[in-house]
């Protein structure tokens, strides 16, 4: 893709950079976005039935498999060009921080290091009830808890025995307060804000983009389709991110013969 020069101009000044991403940078690694049907088993479940603590309340165990069977789907996927031109960008950034919707671990597997989880992770399990069950401290050894007690689905808390949960935000749920407030305070001091992938809908991560251009700085979008932020960012890339990321960091940064990013 053809990046407009003074977008490269701009990011050879390693401006201050803020990166939010959606769903849609993990479509190209055959990760169905949020708002694509639901494949196969799922078809028949929307996320919103699934990703709310009244259908854990209700169906811990059909949940608790929905989660799996995501996680399943994440292990087998790879990341792709999009992430690895992230992680790329970042190397050439002095100041630079991803802010990701995601949480499918796509991000820190290709390499990303300062990766802020809005939504939490797939690969981290809480308790549903200790550990300060919002923010709380996940389980590391739920696999080994899982794996000696395979008829317990969910597994059960090892402190407090109440079932397990995965550690990502359901709907109605507050977003981790740490996260949260440093993505805030990314989106107001940052000088350049990338929106990758996300339909730019769902509050708050939908306002960062916003408070990033109220502070003057410099929004650019990258999405196939419009969103309702197109219309108010600087510079609206439209493309797939698996390719028009390795287009604007190979422009921007021309690597050495033979390490240039591949779409
Ligand atoms: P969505 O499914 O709402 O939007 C995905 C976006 O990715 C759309 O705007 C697509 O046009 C775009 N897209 C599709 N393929 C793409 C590609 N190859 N390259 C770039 N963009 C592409 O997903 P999100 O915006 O991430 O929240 O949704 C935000 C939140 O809504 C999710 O984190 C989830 C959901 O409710 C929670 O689970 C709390």
């Amino acid at each position: 893709m053809d990046i407009p020069s003074e977008l490269i101009q701009l990011l050879r000044k390693k401006p201050r950079t803020a990166v939010l991403t959606g769903a849609g940078i993990s479509a190209e690694s055959g990760i169905p976005t949020f708002r694509e049907a639901q494949t196969g088993l799922w078809a028949r479940y929307q996320p919103e039935d699934l990703a709310t603590p009244a259908a854990f309340e209700r169906s811990p165990r059909l949940v608790w498999e929905w989660y799996a069977w995501r996680r399943e789907l994440v292990a087998k996927a790879s990341p792709n060009a999009g992430h690895y031109a992230l992680a790329a960008l970042e190397s050439r950034l002095d100041e630079y921080c991803l802010i990701t919707q995601n949480v499918d671990g796509l991000h820190a597997r290709a390499g990303s290091r300062c990766v802020l989880e809005l939504h939490g992770s797939l690969q981290r399990v809480k308790c549903s009830r200790c550990h300060a069950a919002t923010d709380g401290e996940d389980i590391p050894d739920w696999q080994t808890i899982a794996a000696a007690h395979p008829e317990e689905i969910p597994p059960r808390c090892p402190s407090c025995g109440a079932a397990l949960r995965p550690d990502v935000v359901w709907f109605g749920e507050s977003l981790p307060g740490a996260a949260f407030q440093a993505a805030w305070q990314a989106a107001e001091t940052c000088q350049m804000f990338l929106s990758i992938g996300t339909s730019a809908l769902v509050q708050p991560a939908a306002s960062l983009p916003l408070i990033a251009l109220q502070q003057g700085a410099v929004v650019v979008e990258i999405n196939p389709s419009a969103t309702p932020l197109t219309p108010q960012v600087t510079y609206s890339l439209m493309g797939p991110s698996g390719a028009v990321l390795p287009d604007l960091v190979n422009q921007a940064f021309p690597a050495v013969a033979g390490t240039s990013l591949q779409n």
